[in-house]
């Protein structure tokens, strides 16, 4: 594989109205291909604006959404339906609208399902339904933190130094709330494509750092890489001090 594919959009909704474009046509590809697409979502602002804009794009039913497999590469560690959990606000801005097959959302446990409120738990029953090897998915999105993180990994966090585990419980994160469920990084390398989607002079500086080489320790979004592609999807804010 060669190096990743930086495309920078002049503004930010502009970059989810093309990534959003984007990601449907890769989705009816993989459907030609082999009647299936798999698709991992991410929690955050730039993930949302995405997923709104497929709901609101006249293409969106060209996707068959009753054979795409949805992920998730991190969950808030919230109970059931809590507004802040990742899945409760890819439902309102995407899956409560399209014709999806409920066996084919595979979501990250609450802290008040099956588990009770123990994200190891919970972690571990992901990477059960994960499997072994991860799926080789055909788009994995993700956003990036100003202090570099992606998913819910965290510089020089335990998340960013575990090497067997694809999925880990979080704690103590920076970012609310302090626990969390995520993918790891080998998990996040599995995909075919990863697309790490941001926006605005606050993620500039971890933009170009990731893209400069940074040890995934300090810099964990630098650490993200799809098999065949790694996309990073700008606006011209984010991407304001890459070389
Ligand atoms: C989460 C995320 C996290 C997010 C980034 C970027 O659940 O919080 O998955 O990794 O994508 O923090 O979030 P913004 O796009 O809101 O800046």
């Amino acid at each position: 594989m060669t190096g990743p594919d930086v495309v920078v959009h002049s503004g930010g909704d502009l970059l989810a109205a093309a990534a959003a474009a984007r990601l449907i046509t890769k989705l009816v590809d993989a459907q030609a291909a082999r009647g299936l697409a798999s698709l991992v979502l991410t929690g955050g602002r730039t993930g949302n604006a995405v997923m709104e804009h497929v709901r609101d794009s006249p293409a969106r039913d060209a996707v068959d959404w009753s054979r795409v497999d949805f992920y998730w590469g991190d969950e808030r560690f919230l109970p059931s339906g809590h507004a802040d959990r990742n899945e409760t606000q890819a439902r309102a801005a995407l899956l409560d609208h399209i014709a999806l097959d409920p066996s084919r959302v595979h979501v990250m446990e609450a802290s008040d399902g099956r588990f009770g409120d123990d994200p190891d738990a919970a972690a571990a029953d992901y990477a059960r339904v994960l499997g072994s090897p991860v799926p080789a998915f055909d788009v994995l999105l993700l956003g990036v933190g100003e202090e570099g993180h992606t998913a819910s990994i965290f510089p020089d966090s335990p998340a960013v130094h575990e090497e067997s585990l694809t999925v880990v419980a979080v704690r103590d994160c920076p970012k609310p709330p302090p626990t969390r469920v995520s993918l790891t990084l080998p998990a996040i390398r599995r995909a075919a494509e990863v697309w790490l989607m941001t926006t605005g002079e606050a993620k500039a500086d971890p933009v170009a750092q990731a893209l400069a080489g940074a040890s995934p320790v300090d810099i964990p979004a630098a650490g993200a890489r799809g098999t065949h592609r790694t996309l990073w999807l700008l606006d011209s804010s984010a991407a304001a001090k890459l070389s």
